[in-house]
């Protein structure tokens, strides 16, 4: 049994023709993953890639292969794919998000054999989420992982493990195998099921020929849990050499009416929604560049979950999320349409697939069988309510609507709420006329039923607030502000289980939506994953200051960037007791978190109006602009400050790369954040320039290697290859900056 990541070796060729899947094409060599068209930063044209494209490799048949089998096991592709061997229709796959495996060894000749694929980047109304208007671009490309696995006769292709009494003292692993398609369970002979507990120790076997089995209870079990994330391995051998390995977790999810518990304790919801793609390059991020979004939404943002808005995301992502204690809420693919019959058989076919490649991971503790925001249709959701339940009665479902009184057909509902910032539309596009400045509604009023059901706020802000990394002060503000509203009301109102913000990072999107430049800037992060003053709402609520202080004054510290003048109010996102104030050589001040405005947040901003400075302190236009420290104070002691120069000057590009998280992998996808800094290391947010870049050593560059600040920020993933050290070098085009070099260690 061997599998082989078929990373190189491609050619490409845009367009199809059935001759092709006959001969070895000509066109471009690539390496996976790819995307079939390179986009631009903005303004890319959406039909550049909504047209057919030909991947095509040969591969070796081995000498030795006797009866064993050969599979091409595709993680994911844009989309529609059809794929041939040695001219031989093999399989077809249309959803763009789940995997598939042809079985290719009937076809194979002794020696080299041609792989041709064929994928279809058009929006085909019969595929979801088509048919309609999508808000993010689908990209196209084989975009994913492809692998070649050699397997004995008689495998085992799927298994899924459920705990029963995960909270007892003797929790009991129960399997069920699923084996290759086509293949007899007869075949198969003994099983032999194995669970390992984290440290590797066996905990509990047995020895089967049934595909339903119960193992031997687990004793002191280790939960997972948010802060300790542990997970147990259950290997499935069987005398042919065949093996299925796959890892769980135990522990109990339940949306109650009264909130979201995770191994019986209440747990409020913070959380952001993720689109899986980036600038340029689209979907085509490996398996590192995936695992790294889980640690910056864990890690640099503070939050508990994450909803895969609107597909299922990379096996890579979900991974790292059962490692690192991340909640994932995962859904179907699709944009508020439903298109006809077939476009419903293949939404409940994705229904299927997703459950079935991602029911063992902890981390998902819900299933969304809904397209995101489409109207009621009581006959289909019922349809994928039933089967989401029959293939995994231990989880629960969501269904993400933006309409009030649906019909709740699900166990927890999911609603996008964006009431706060309605005040400003036409009164007959609101949902109360006249209604106060609200940041959400109470789930009476969403969901029209007296009796408390599990309720869920899937999204808000969003297209009500876009705000732009580079926009000035003011307008970050009020997106820091409706942030911090939200936040506060979902924690004062027991009836929430939490809420899930639109969104992590800006995306890229169809002509229909964003700024004109066919971006969404919606996100608390740009879409180089530099956060916004917003993403610190997020950091500030999600750590323990004294592992953690958060320190972030909403302000880039001038005079002249808000209308009349000056920094005030300034929000300070902070977890610290108290700040204090420092403003050239006056004394400073000290100022305690707004409690009374954000009485239900764990860690309330400091906020400093101009009525807070002294008379002699108010700073007017024409004064000298002065220099500035601002300190966070825990348990009384400054354990974190922020210095503010009053004439920045551009001075340093800081080269931030994050640390490899998959040691194991041919080739790491590193994301390179490039900073302009001042004297001080403060970001210079309206330096526009462009950087170039230089790959010397095992790397390189995925997108084009010129790029531009966006912000004062330009990010990039690097291809680096497993073992190989490089180095990146960003020059910038004007020579405003010296010259940053990152230095990528192998593994
Ligand atoms: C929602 C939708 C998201 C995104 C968001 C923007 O209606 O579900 O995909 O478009 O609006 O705020």
């Amino acid at each position: 049994m061997t599998d082989r990541l078929l990373r190189d070796g491609w050619i490409f060729e845009p367009g199809f023709e059935e001759s092709w899947t006959q001969t070895p094409l000509r066109g471009t060599p690539i390496a996976l993953p790819h995307t079939a068209v390179e986009l631009p930063w903005n303004y890319g044209d959406e039909t550049s890639y909504q047209r057919t494209f030909t991947y095509q490799r040969t591969i070796e048949m081995p000498p030795d292969l006797g009866d064993d089998r050969l599979i091409v096991h595709f993680e994911g592709a844009m989309a529609n794919t059809h794929v041939w061997i040695n001219g031989h229709l093999v399989t077809h796959h249309a959803d763009g998000y789940t995997p598939f495996e042809p079985d290719i060894t009937d076809y194979l000749t002794a020696g080299a054999n041609l792989l041709t694929v064929r994928i279809d980047g058009t929006e085909n109304p019969a595929i979801p989420p088509f048919g309609g208007r999508i808000d993010y671009l689908t990209y196209a490309g084989l975009y994913r992982d492809v692998w070649l696995n050699r397997r004995a006769p008689g495998w085992i292709s799927n298994a899924k493990i459920e705990i029963d009494d995960p909270m007892g003292e003797a929790p009991i692993p129960r399997i069920s195998v699923r084996l290759h398609e086509g293949e007899d369970a007869a075949a198969i002979g003994t099983i032999t099921a194995t669970v390992r507990a984290p440290d590797g120790a066996i905990v509990s076997t047995t020895t089967c020929t049934d595909l339903e089995t119960v193992l031997p209870p687990i004793r002191d079990p280790q939960r997972w849990s948010l802060d300790a994330p542990n997970l147990y391995t259950l290997t499935l051998s069987l005398e042919n050499g065949n093996a299925f390995e796959t890892r769980f977790g135990i522990r109990q999810a339940a949306f109650e009416a009264d909130g979201f518990y995770l191994n019986g304790e209440r747990l409020q919801i913070v959380g952001l929604n993720r689109h899986q793609s980036f600038a340029h390059i689209g979907y085509a991020l490996g398996p590192e560049a995936q695992a790294r979004d889980a640690d910056i939404l864990k890690y640099e943002l503070g939050l508990n979950l994450v909803r895969t808005s609107h597909y299922p995301q990379s096996v890579a992502f979900l991974d790292r999320c059962d490692e690192i204690g991340l909640l994932v809420f995962e859904e179907i693919p699709g944009w508020q349409h439903i298109g006809d019959d077939t476009f419903k058989a293949q939404s409940l076919k994705n229904v299927a697939d997703m459950i079935r490649r991602d029911w063992n991971h902890p981390s998902i503790i819900l299933w969304g069988v809904r397209i995101n925001e489409s109207p009621d249709d009581d006959v289909f959701y019922k349809q994928t309510n039933a089967l989401a339940r029959s293939l995994d009665p231990t989880r629960q479902t969501g269904g993400v609507r933006c309409i009030p009184d649906s019909t709740l057909l699900e166990d927890v509902y999911t609603m996008n709420d964006f009431v706060l910032g309605e005040e400003h539309l036409p009164g007959f596009l609101q949902s109360q006329q006249g209604r106060p400045r609200t940041p959400l509604r109470t789930r009476e009023e969403v969901t029209g039923l007296t009796e408390p059901v599990p309720y869920l706020v899937t999204e808000y802000n969003g297209h009500m607030y876009p705000t732009k990394i580079f926009d000035g002060e003011e307008r970050q503000e009020e997106h820091v502000r409706r942030h911090l509203e939200v936040l506060d009301a979902a924690f004062g109102d027991p009836a929430i289980s939490g809420s899930i913000g639109w969104c992590m990072a800006d995306y890229n999107t169809h002509a229909d939506f964003g700024s004109g430049d066919r971006i969404c800037y919606h996100g608390v992060m740009s879409m180089g994953r530099a956060p916004k003053f917003a993403a610190h709402v997020y950091a500030s609520q999600g750590f323990d200051p004294r592992e953690k202080p958060v320190l972030e004054p909403a302000t880039h510290w001038s005079f002249g960037d808000r209308k009349v003048g000056g920094i005030f109010p300034l929000i300070i996102l902070t977890n610290c007791d108290a700040v204090t104030f420092h403003y050239g050589d006056d004394s400073p001040l000290t100022f305690e978190p707004a409690r009374k405005q954000f009485p239900n947040l764990p860690y309330p901003p400091v906020i400093i109006t101009d009525e807070d400075l002294n008379p002699v302190d108010r700073i007017a236009w024409g004064d000298s602009w002065r220099d500035g420290v601002i300190c966070g104070i825990v348990d009384g002691e400054v354990l974190i400050e922020r210095r503010y120069v009053a004439n920045p000057l551009p001075t340093v590009l800081e080269a931030n790369i994050a640390p490899l998280i998959r040691n194991g992998d041919a080739y790491h996808d590193r994301l390179i954040r490039f900073t302009a800094c001042d004297q001080v290391g403060n970001r210079l947010p309206y330096l526009m320039d462009q950087l170039s870049l230089h790959v010397s050593g095992g790397a390189s560059i995925n997108g084009p290697k010129t790029i531009p600040l966006i912000g004062g920020v330009a990010s990039v993933y690097v291809r680096q290859m497993a073992g190989a050290e490089a180095t990146v070098t960003a020059i910038t085009l004007s020579g405003i900056l010296p010259a940053a070099t990152a230095s990528l260690h192998a593994g």
